[in-house]
């Protein structure tokens, strides 16, 4: 069993970026600037968004973030992303999810320019993913795409099994590892928490994304063996011999699986930062072709 290291390869594609943005800086032009809305006092979204913000510093990139009271209304929050569209400064517009109850998060998705929408989440740009254009791709599913490619895993022919059905991860994900391409060429199975015989269709999968948020869901019953297994899943539980009081727990019991495994993410260290990383990508994409 090999461990895909999220911590490593993320590090490859943020030096990559960092020598780019030193670059754009000697020749005197403009430097991606991401703008990252967070709202209310969810602590893992709080803990997220700091990580990106961090990103940006680490890599060169101008970011500012925007918190705001869960009190905030649609239209306040319509407004501001408004202004950030309007704004030229700013390249790169990410709204953290979940929104507070009261704010329908589709109606914030679609507010977003698209040509600043850097998770990939507006409509326009999953059209484009899905037809195989050049867009934004969701930073999770394009994050998982970039480590399979780092550590060249071969997926033509292979059977893929993506377990969790989000918009921001499980279908964006099938579409990817189903596309024409060196990095997603599988025949793949989309499971959900509806899907009979789940076990069933794991046993047969060549690659398996968990992406469903149930902490240590995928257990060794389900996996065949070589299978390389992508963990998505990032949960919180009371921990008190920890100083934050919590730990973090994936989809995959690893313990029991990774035995099996041809190649197994971490978690944390797996996919987290890669999803980062794929966020600075989308940024500095946004920012090159606005200028
Ligand atoms: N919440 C969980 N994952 C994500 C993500 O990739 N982007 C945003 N904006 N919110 C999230």
């Amino acid at each position: 069993m090999k461990i895909l290291d999220g911590k490593l390869a993320a590090q490859a594609v943020k030096e990559k970026l960092k020598i780019a943005v030193e670059k754009l800086k000697a020749e005197g032009k403009k430097v991606p600037h991401l703008a990252a809305i967070l709202i209310g006092d969810n602590g893992a979204s709080a803990t997220y968004v700091a990580a990106k913000v961090k990103a940006c510093e680490e890599t060169g990139f101008i970011s500012t973030l925007l918190r705001y009271d869960s009190s905030i209304t649609a239209t306040q929050l319509l407004e501001k992303i408004t202004e950030l569209n309007k704004n030229s400064a700013i390249d790169g517009i990410l709204v953290q999810l979940p929104l507070p109850a009261h704010i329908a998060e589709e109606e914030v998705i679609k507010a977003i320019d698209p040509a600043k929408d850097v998770d990939g989440f507006h409509p326009v740009n999953l059209g484009k993913m899905v037809q195989g254009q050049s867009g934004f791709i969701p930073a999770t599913p394009y994050g998982i795409m970039l480590l399979l490619e780092h550590y060249q895993i071969e997926t033509t022919g292979k059977n893929a099994v993506v377990i969790g059905r989000s918009n921001i991860v499980g279908r964006p994900m099938s579409i990817l590892l189903s596309g024409n391409t060196p990095q997603g060429n599988c025949t793949v199975t989309l499971c959900h928490s509806r899907t009979k015989e789940l076990e069933t269709h794991c046993k047969q999968a060549d690659i398996i994304v968990a992406a469903l948020g149930k902490p240590e869901f995928l257990q060794a019953n389900m996996i065949k063996k070589g299978a390389v297994v992508i963990d998505v899943g990032i949960t919180r539980v009371n921990d008190n011999t920890k100083k934050s009081g919590f730990r973090l727990l994936g989809d995959v019991h690893f313990e029991s699986v990774a035995p099996l495994c041809s190649w197994i993410t971490p978690v944390p260290g797996g996919v987290g930062p890669m999803t980062i990383a794929a966020l600075l990508k989308n940024t500095f994409q946004a920012c090159q072709q606005r200028h």
